[in-house]
């Protein structure tokens, strides 16, 4: 059997899932490479299909320990036809929880078979210089354990002669899924006079919950707290606002102890 192409997905609203995948799929280096990144809300639109004969790499964030919500249409649109893929998630040093289960478990729904996953460690989105948690990460060491586990699934797919000999191994989680899908409306998002009206956080906000005309003007039911606004703005012009949001940055900084890369095969 033979797999030269590698199809890469992606949903990365502050930027830490695309840095790790883009080193995963660098590693695997295959003849043929796409890379789908499903951050903006048009992007999802899309219906996309897999074939056998190439190879999946699919990677989100964890949010509340779950596959972001955004992301249910999408799946719901999604063919493949017995497409090899690798699951990875994301996550800000608290804990995964059931995520990469539940990720695996969306994949085989949609007609994949998982090879390999992984869960990396990056920076929380909450984090901010006030309520710093997991800062830089991922580091040149986490991008070294990205650059392995891609050369690790580059070898596993050179070896595998049938996607039926694709081993059947075990994801941590639990069913039912813990944590939950169901997100905070809140608005905690604060503008201040640095704004300079540049519009990134209008186009980089995955669910197009800004207003183009009032960017302090934030659609509570479409925004899934991805914090993308705050941590991409240039000018640094956007704060939390005390409250629930802030509380919860200041909890994610008690997940002090470093945690590391687990791969599973
Ligand atoms: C709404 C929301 C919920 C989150 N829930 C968790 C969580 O349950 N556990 C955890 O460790 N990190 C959690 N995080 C942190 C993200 O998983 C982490 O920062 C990830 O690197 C973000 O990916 P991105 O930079 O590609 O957007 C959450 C972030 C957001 C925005």
């Amino acid at each position: 059997m033979k797999i030269n192409k590698l199809k890469t997905i992606y949903v990365s609203p502050a930027g830490t899932t695309k840095t790790i995948v883009k080193v995963i799929s660098n590693a695997i280096n295959f003849e043929f490479s796409e890379q789908i990144d499903i951050t903006n809300p048009k992007s999802r639109e899309m219906k996309t299909e897999t074939a056998s004969d190439e190879l999946l790499l699919i990677a989100v964030p964890v949010y509340m320990g779950r596959v972001p919500s955004v992301l249910t249409d999408y799946f719901n649109n999604f063919t493949a036809d017995n497409t090899p893929v690798i699951c990875v998630v994301v996550y800000g040093n608290r804990a995964y929880d059931d995520a990469l289960l539940e990720l695996k478990d969306i994949m085989t729904n949609c007609g994949c078979k998982t090879v390999a996953a992984a869960a990396f460690i990056a920076e929380h989105s909450f984090s901010s210089s006030e309520f710093p948690s997991s800062v830089g990460r991922p580091d040149k060491n986490d991008l070294m354990k990205a650059e392995y586990f891609g050369e690790k699934i580059k070898s596993i797919i050179e070896k595998l002669s049938t996607t039926d000999n694709i081993n059947n191994f075990r994801i941590p989680g639990n069913y039912p899924y813990g944590g939950t899908k169901n997100l905070w409306h809140l608005d905690f998002i604060s503008v201040n006079e640095n704004c300079n009206k540049c519009m990134n956080c209008v186009s980089n906000c995955p669910v197009a919950a800004i207003n183009y005309h009032d960017v302090g003007e934030i659609d509570i039911n479409k925004c899934t707290l991805c914090c993308a606004c705050i941590k991409l703005c240039p000018q640094q012009a956007k704060t939390m606002k005390a409250g629930p949001m802030k509380e919860a940055a200041i909890r994610c900084t008690k997940f002090a102890e470093r945690k590391e890369a687990e791969f599973f095969y």
